[in-house]
């Protein structure tokens, strides 16, 4: 398997999030306010996009979003690889800690990456959310 991973503009990951994520919703529904802020990455099998993720780095703390594998290419170590690279990426940079806001049916997932639940929790879009974090680097 010919896998890398590649810094991407915030354009190239908004075909692969609608995709996957919000494929009822129009294009603009997966662009993000700050998206011309973040740091967004790509893993590419045999030159294809199959899997993305975007980085926001804000007072010390480093959020992703919008984590996403093509459909008919999830479960076979792709998600895991980019989130393990964009999570030394974030370490790299620093940062005190790295935060999402998980799905709760992706809560299993984010675990086995060492981040925990909070007691903060909330629904957007018919979706419960619960946000889960991880300290990466205590100076
Ligand atoms: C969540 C998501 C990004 C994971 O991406 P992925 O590429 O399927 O991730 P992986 O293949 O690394 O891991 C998926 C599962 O396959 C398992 N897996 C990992 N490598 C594997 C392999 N080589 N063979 C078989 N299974 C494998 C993982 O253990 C994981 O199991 P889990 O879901 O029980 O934790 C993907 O399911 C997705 O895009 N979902 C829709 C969008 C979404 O929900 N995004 C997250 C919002 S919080």
């Amino acid at each position: 398997m010919k896998t890398k991973i590649t810094q991407l503009s915030a354009s190239e990951t908004w075909i692969l999030r609608h995709n996957v994520m919000w494929p009822t919703k129009p294009l603009d529904y997966v662009k993000l306010p700050k998206d011309l802020e973040g740091t967004h990455f790509g893993l590419w099998k045999d030159e294809i996009l199959v899997s993305v993720v975007s980085l926001f780095i804000e007072d010390g703390s480093a959020q992703f979003r919008k984590l996403a594998t093509e459909t008919d290419k999830q479960g076979n170590g792709y998600g895991t690889a980019l989130l393990s690279y964009v999570m030394q990426y974030a370490s790299d940079q620093k940062v005190s800690k790295i935060w999402c806001n998980a799905r709760t049916d992706k809560t299993s997932f984010y675990k086995k990456f060492g981040m925990i639940e909070t007691d903060r929790r909330f629904t957007k879009g018919n979706q419960d959310y619960v946000i889960m974090e991880k300290v990466i680097w205590k100076g």
